[in-house]
């Protein structure tokens, strides 16, 4: 059977990858931050998944305001990352797995989450930056990833109640796959930030901390604020970090942090990273 090692939450900041492609790791303003993903990567390589499931928001390059799925997961074989217009560098294409995809789209729906399913989808820095902050530096992409969009973007959002649900859902349609898989879990986005309007450039480090906590030990914390709440702590697009909760919900209640890191600003966001591993 398909087995939940764990879960991994990550900022996906575009300026992040701008900083890879230009080895900028060890300069004084970026060293803290990627200081934070020494143990993530060697949890990755210690636990050796087979698939990454990523959950994260697309930010106008693969679904536009014009249509926006509340949630859509991809159900290809491969995943073309784009650029929506922050000058990144376009990283090598994504493997997929479409047969594990299908059988998480039939689990959800009979789980009455009814999902866009995507044959084809293009993935923006929400996905890709995550994924080169963990395996960038190897030669090829060591897992399939399997992408999960929330919409974060176009109001209105799913609640964060809604993603903690999801992410039981997802728990149990991974874990209802009969092929031995061994599978991560990224919530990807936050923490607090804003990028326009009156507002923008907050960061609230103490909401933060306790979001950070929440989804560590109490998801009821978090889940139980509703999108204006969490907007007025965190700004527009702090809202991100509910696909955190998408996560934590799929893994056991006893999930036992084995990393965690804060370090503000990276550009205009505070940037947390997790590693949560599931009870065997
Ligand atoms: C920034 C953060 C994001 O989440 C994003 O999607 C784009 C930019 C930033 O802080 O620059
Ligand atoms: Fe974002």
């Amino acid at each position: 059977m398909a087995r939940i090692v764990g879960g991994v939450t990550t900022s996906h900041i575009p300026a992040i990858g701008n900083a890879m492609t230009n080895q900028l790791e060890e300069t004084p303003y970026w060293k803290r931050f990627f200081d934070g993903y020494g143990p993530v990567k060697d949890w990755l390589a210690d636990v050796d998944p087979d698939i990454a499931i990523v959950i994260y928001n697309d930010h106008g390059l693969n679904f536009f305001l014009d249509k926006m799925p509340s949630i859509a997961l991809g159900c290809a074989d491969r995943y073309e990352n784009a650029d929506e217009g922050w000058g990144l560098q376009t990283l090598r294409t994504f493997t997929g797995d479409a047969a594990f995809s299908w059988h998480l789209a039939e689990s959800l729906i009979e789980q009455e989450f009814d999902i866009t399913t995507c044959q084809e989808m293009l993935v923006d820095h929400g996905f890709i930056v995550p994924m080169a902050l963990m395996w960038g530096h190897l030669p090829e992409w060591p897992v399939r990833g399997i992408p999960l969009a929330i919409n974060t973007v176009q109001h209105p959002i799913p609640s964060a109640r809604r993603m903690l649900k999801l992410g039981h859902a997802l728990g149990k349609a991974i874990e209802s796959y009969p092929d031995d898989l061994k599978v991560v879990i990224f919530g990807t986005g936050g923490m607090s930030h804003q990028l326009q309007g009156e507002r923008a450039g907050i960061i609230d480090v103490e909401y933060d901390i306790e979001c950070m906590q929440s989804v560590i030990s109490n998801p009821e914390w978090l889940a139980s604020q509703s999108t204006t709440e969490i907007i007025e702590r965190a700004g527009t697009e702090g809202v991100e970090v509910i696909m955190w909760l998408a996560m934590r919900g799929a893994l056991g209640d006893n999930a036992k942090c084995i990393h965690k890191h804060y370090h503000a600003p990276i550009s205009n966001t505070g940037a947390g990273v997790l590693v949560l591993e599931n009870a065997t």
